[in-house]
């Protein structure tokens, strides 16, 4: 049997790139070949802040790069823009890219493409030259079993064909999976033109023989039951580092933190395409202020050509905290110092929190991140809700009022170790999601 060698492709946004590195580091660890396609924008980003991409090379990680067909000035927090120019661009590159890189390694031609969500085009070209393909589902087996579900929601009257839910009811999708109601949705509050979109997407991804997922089948039983081709492979925790940050992680807050006393800290962080509005963002830094107790806060610039477009109030003082512009996460969330997690719940923070054993404040903003708020507060227990006032708000008293209830909470604490530990047998050897990552490996040769 061969070396595997995998072309792995994510959609060029950070909650997509970072779990595809860390597939990417498992599967070279079990001696498979790896190249890895960046976007040329991305890769320069990347490598110019400085992350891991050097080490990478020296595991065996190969990296490649097509144009994403945009000017280097573009925004590329459009995804709409960034979607169509991908898709217009990127396609009739990848035969010849394809060609170019079996033409250096004869002995050991591309035997299988990995691709995130939107990258579905690339499995399409591979079926054509006869290379097998897989997904990597970057968030929860839940949204991917609920876009999975579509025709039959359709089917039963749920929804309707544009997707909008027709009644009011909540929907259980399978037994132990939460009940949703339609702004659970993964494509609710998107907007109209992204339902039709998810659904030819999924179409294309079906020409992927696995569906990975970077969870676990203690985590989601009922989601990952909805159909064979979902393998839990999670948690993707190859290393404790994200190598291919598209911002230069401000490891100060790392010494900051050794001098803070140990479960005193409150870390706040909203992923990578979150935009908090004015009013909300002023409410925050004085909830903080608040707080008798030290904060670590990403105020991440705005993905629109890095612009940082924050205003403090006059009345924040910010003295007990810490503020940066990207951390490094994974680190960060295991630092002793860390009392509690103020997050978005995108998938990849949550599976990193539950990883670290941190209990969780959440405050969804969109797509996925509502279902997986309903997981930690409501399926696993480890965590609390923000919530808004009758203006759509998180008010300075309801965090500094959760951040209280919560850290008193010891069943709470006592929970989120247990999960903790729950989660990260799967991935040690003979673990669930070890196995699968091995069967995986062993379907590729
Ligand atoms: C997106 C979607 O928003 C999310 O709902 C979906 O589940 C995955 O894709 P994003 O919003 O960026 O991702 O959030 P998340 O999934 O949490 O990913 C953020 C990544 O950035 C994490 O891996 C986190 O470790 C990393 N990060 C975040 C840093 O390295 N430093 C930071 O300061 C903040």
């Amino acid at each position: 049997m061969g070396i595997p060698h995998f072309l792995v492709i994510p959609y060029p946004v950070q909650g997509h790139v970072n779990p595809l590195m860390q597939l990417s580091e498992a599967l070279a660890k079990h001696g498979c070949k790896i190249t890895f396609l960046n976007t040329e924008f991305n890769h320069k980003r990347a490598n110019s802040c400085g992350g891991g991409l050097d080490s990478l090379k020296e595991q065996g990680l190969k990296f490649v790069t097509l144009p994403d067909g945009l000017d280097p000035e573009d925004d590329r927090s459009d995804h709409h823009k960034v979607l169509v120019s991908i898709k217009t661009n990127m396609p009739a590159l990848l035969p010849k890219l394809i060609q170019d890189i079996n033409a250096l390694d004869v002995e050991n031609n591309i035997t299988c493409i990995v691709v995130t969500m939107n990258m579905g085009w690339a499995l399409q070209v591979g079926h054509k030259l006869g290379i097998e393909g897989a997904v990597l589902w970057t968030a929860s087996a839940t949204s991917l079993a609920t876009c999975y579900c579509i025709p039959r929601l359709i089917d039963d009257g749920i929804i309707d064909s544009e997707g909008i839910p027709t009644k009011k009811q909540e929907v259980q999708l399978s037994p132990n999976m939460p009940k949703m109601v339609g702004a659970d949705f993964p494509w609710g509050g998107l907007g109209k033109i992204f339902f039709p979109y998810i659904v030819k997407e999924m179409k294309t991804l079906e020409l992927g023989e696995w569906w990975l997922c970077n969870t676990t089948s203690d985590l989601e039983p009922g989601a990952l039951a909805t159909s064979p081709r979902f393998l839990p492979i999670g948690p993707l925790m190859e290393s404790d580092t994200n190598k291919s940050s598209f911002w230069e992680e401000d490891t100060t807050c790392l010494d900051w933190l050794d001098q803070q006393p140990p479960q005193s800290v409150v870390y706040v962080s909203f992923g990578s395409l979150a935009t908090v509005e004015p009013n909300q963002f002023k409410e925050l830094a004085l909830g903080l202020d608040l707080l008798n107790r030290p904060f670590l806060w990403v105020v991440r610039p705005s993905n629109d050509n890095n612009k940082v477009n924050h205003a403090y109030s006059d009345e924040f003082h910010g003295c007990k905290g810490k503020i940066v512009n990207w951390a490094p996460q994974r680190k960060i969330l295991d630092h002793p110092a860390i009392a509690c997690f103020i997050s978005h719940c995108g998938w990849n923070s949550t599976i990193e929190g539950v990883c670290s054993g941190i209990p969780f404040l959440c405050c969804p903003f969109f797509s996925d991140q509502f279902v997986n708020r309903s997981y930690i507060c409501d399926v696993w227990k480890v965590g609390l809700k923000l919530d808004k006032d009758e203006n759509g708000l998180i008010l300075k008293g309801e965090i500094r009022k959760k951040v209280d209830q919560l850290l008193e909470n010891e069943d709470i604490k006592a929970r989120s170790l247990k999960l903790k530990e729950l989660s990260l047998k799967n991935s040690v050897k003979g673990g669930q999601s070890s196995k699968n990552l091995e069967k995986f490996i062993n379907w590729a040769k």
